[in-house]
């Protein structure tokens, strides 16, 4: 993962070639190698967006590869949780593309959109685990983009390999022992890695957590996104998650991406970054 970004800044230009023929040729050659050796999972370009007259955010581009870990920050009402609903495409966006997976978001139909979402998981603020079910049956559910229908509604009726994938993933965040508990009688630290459980259970390619310990006091906090972590670089998925907390941004992002004024106003390593450069966003 931490390859990434050098293999990614390799460019001619780097190598100093003067023929313009050379250059082009050599930028096609780095583009298909960086393509075979580190696919681009999400591919932002130009986005804007308005709801009514109001213009959230503009010109929003970014590319984000396989693997790589980024952290959205911004103050209250910058824009993340929409910029992170436009990548799922459960928002109609208003100028620019998103390209998922390789598959452009906008034009695609809504199979395509679909199939999309079967290889992305989500993990929000609010755990929204359904409180009457058990918690194996909330994390059966994760596979219902998979598998739509009744089956996956609940446990008890979910064929033998779900149950089986759900099981396994509550045994990766420790809550094995706990699967057929009800999900309203959780603490919240438990409900928060019900709900990551429930994010992995299909093997997404693609997280997406937007403020996945607000809720949470600092220690459970820390746990959950120490755990999150470690599932998601064993796994090399591509992750976007969005944080006011400006250490679990430094911490586990590999990258930082600051919205202010209606723009990405920040688009640089975590490594090379202070927590006053994080805090500047905020003044
Ligand atoms: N469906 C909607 N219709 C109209 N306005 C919306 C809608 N959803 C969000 N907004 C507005 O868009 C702006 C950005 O909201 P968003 O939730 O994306 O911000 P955020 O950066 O995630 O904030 P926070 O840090 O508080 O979570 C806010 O002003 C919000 O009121
Ligand atoms: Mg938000």
């Amino acid at each position: 993962m931490l390859a990434t970004p050098s293999l990614t800044a390799l460019s001619v230009t780097d190598l100093n070639v003067a023929d313009p023929i050379a250059q082009a040729v050599g930028q096609v050659q780095t583009k298909a190698l960086d393509a075979l050796v580190c696919p681009v999972d999400i591919e932002v370009q130009g986005l804007t967006k308005h709801f009514g007259a109001t213009r959230i955010f503009s010109d929003v581009s970014f590319r984000l590869a396989r693997g790589e870990a980024v952290a959205l920050v911004g103050a209250n009402g910058t824009g993340k949780s929409t910029l992170l609903r436009s990548l799922m495409g459960l928002i109609p966006v208003t100028q620019g593309h998103v390209r998922v997976l390789g598959q452009d978001m906008a034009a695609a139909n809504a199979a395509g959109v679909r199939a999309v979402r079967t290889r992305i998981g989500l993990v929000s603020q609010k755990h929204n685990l359904v409180p009457r079910l058990s918690v194996l049956s909330n994390v059966v559910q994760g596979l219902l983009g998979q598998y739509p229908g009744p089956r996956h509604w609940c446990h008890s009726f979910a064929p033998e390999p779900s149950r089986r994938a759900a099981m396994s993933a509550l045994e990766k965040v420790g809550l094995a022992d706990f699967a057929l508990r009800r999900a309203d009688r959780l603490s919240g630290g438990q409900s928060q890695r019900v709900a990551i459980a429930r994010a992995i259970v299909g093997q997404p390619q693609i997280l997406f957590a937007d403020e996945p310990c607000a809720s949470l006091d600092p220690a459970a906090g820390e746990d959950v996104m120490a755990l999150f972590f470690d599932l998601v670089r064993q796994q090399g998925v591509t992750v976007v998650f969005t944080s006011h907390n400006i250490a679990h941004a430094l911490d586990y992002g590999d990258r930082v991406l600051g919205l202010a004024d209606g723009g990405v106003k920040l688009d640089a390593t975590a490594a090379s970054l202070s927590a006053d450069d994080l805090r500047g966003l905020y003044d």
